[in-house]
């Protein structure tokens, strides 16, 4: 009665108990496998999305020859039973497909002169087989009508198959997997996961094209809209719904541009903004308080923004708030500097920290000269900036996470390379080291920056980076008359 489903799929429909058994009543199956008519599907890529993922294989093609190569789309995470949240495909999978089809698996077979690439999906169950109607994950009733694989091969240009498929096409072959579920189902397929084809993968995406510089720029873009509908959302967020009603602003907007944010939206206000990952964004809202908004919109291609900026609530800095801006704006405008092809990429990592140190220096609060401070054995400062102050941006928010650490710390900064700079300040409430005035004060400026021939371009200088040019860009965002 119903077709082999798909690998990895939970408990079909039919088997729940909380599900009437309408699959196993014969008259009711005959009744709905007639009278459907066929929709007309145009799979959603469009050509420059799908040739930047031809270029992508052809490139991963060329940096793995000889080598088997399989890449999980990955499945929609499950809360608990059959309550799944939404589908997001692994980053890889997008960078060589550009379409998030859920349970996909991209093959490629190695041939002499680079590899044969196939896609395997499920395939969805239209009118005519009791999945249609009893299968809540594939079953076109349930999902909407789908795309099936021709519809995919066309768009996508490369041949496309159902995945039950997919066992005996890797019958005759050993494949190095990404992306992949687990590691039993690996050993059916003749695959391992992979490290090294993680590896060239990420040192492939370090280097972005004109197709995905495009996407990063319309995500800054956005991203930089959801920081002017954020402060518009300032008066309400005071008087109900505090961190909480600002994240959902943000997440709304995301959701609206793209597929949403592209990592946990941190809204610290007050006392909450030194908290590095401040997702949990319960805190009230109040005039006294400073507010850092580090948010990025994810595009539709999955490719991400990663924006950070401390407003006064009030609109105006105390003395105490913007004595601390003006330190991180000082380190964030020396890492700039610091920017170019051919520079280490450490460098302003470096270039940062100095000015923080010397900063902190100035103000009495390291117990050691700056030059100590700044050897690997002292790095008081680090105290109150003990997180990264920067990384690879793109289709993930911490890109190329799979590269080597001389691959990526200890590698030269090279063209159309995309990355963040974001040195902060974060005094704790309880932190007694620091006079009282400094404590429960946090500030980070977060840019998103491309590598260009001979420096860099800000992505996201529409954002000032000075305390006035914010309290200005504040003051027009909260009255958008002002800003038309
Ligand atoms: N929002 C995460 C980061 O800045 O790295
Ligand atoms: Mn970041
Ligand atoms: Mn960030």
């Amino acid at each position: 009665m119903s077709e082999k489903l798909p690998r990895s799929m939970p408990i079909p429909q039919h088997s729940q108990p909380r599900i009437p058994r309408l699959a196993d009543s014969q008259p009711f199956v005959d009744f709905m496998a007639k009278g459907w008519d066929s929709p007309q599907l145009t799979a959603p890529v469009d050509s420059a999305a799908t040739q930047a993922a031809a270029n992508h294989r052809e490139n991963l093609s060329q940096a793995f020859t000889g080598q088997g190569i399989m890449v999980f789309a990955g499945q929609a995470p499950v809360r608990a039973n059959d309550n799944f949240h939404e589908f997001r495909a692994n980053s890889d999978f997008m960078y060589l497909i550009n379409a998030q089809i859920e349970t996909a698996v991209l093959l490629g077979h190695p041939t002499t002169d680079g590899h044969d690439f196939e896609l395997f999906i499920p395939v969805p169950f239209a009118p005519g087989t009791a999945d249609f109607f009893s299968n809540a994950i594939h079953g076109e009733l349930w999902v909407g009508p789908s795309h099936k694989p021709l519809d995919w091969q066309r768009a996508l240009g490369i041949p496309v198959r159902p995945i039950q498929e997919l066992e005996s096409a890797v019958r005759s072959g050993h494949f190095h997997a990404a992306g992949a579920v687990n590691a039993t189902e690996l050993g059916t397929l003749n695959a391992q996961d992979s490290p090294s084809l993680k590896r060239v993968l990420s040192q492939l995406r370090m280097v972005k094209d004109a197709w995905e510089i495009a996407e990063l720029r319309a995500s800054v873009n956005h991203t930089i809209d959801g920081f002017a509908q954020v402060l518009n959302e300032i008066p309400h967020a005071i008087r109900f719904g505090g961190e909480r009603w600002l994240q959902g602003t943000f997440d709304r907007v995301a959701r609206t541009y793209g597929n949403g944010p592209g990592y946990a939206t941190i809204i610290g206000a007050g006392i909450h903004a030194p908290t590095l990952h401040w997702t949990r964004c319960d805190g009230p809202v109040s005039e006294d308080q400073l507010l850092l908004l580090d948010m990025g919109v994810e595009e539709r291609s999955c490719y991400t923004a990663d924006v950070t900026r401390t407003f006064p609530v009030a609109g105006t800095f105390t003395e105490a708030q913007r004595q601390v801006h003006d330190l991180v704006e000082k380190s964030h405008r020396a890492g700039l500097a610091a920017l170019a092809p051919g520079k280490a990429y450490s460098d302003f990592h470096f270039a940062c920290m100095e000015e923080i140190a010397k900063g902190l220096h100035d103000w009495g609060l390291l117990p050691v000269s700056v030059d100590e401070a700044l050897s690997p054995t002292g790095q008081h400062h680090r105290r109150w900036l003990v997180c990264g102050v920067g990384h690879h941006l793109g289709l993930d928010v911490h890109d190329c996470s799979h590269s080597h650490y001389e691959d990526y710390q200890g590698a030269l900064l090279q063209e159309n390379m995309v990355l963040t700079v974001e040195p902060g300040l974060y005094f704790h409430a309880h932190d007694t080291m620091v006079p009282p005035e400094l404590r429960g004060l946090g500030v980070r400026i977060e840019d998103d920056l491309l590598i260009t021939a001979t420096g860099y371009e800000n992505l996201s200088a529409e954002l000032p980076l000075d305390a006035a040019g914010l309290e200005r860009w504040m003051a027009q965002a909260m009255n958008p008359a002002v800003r038309a």
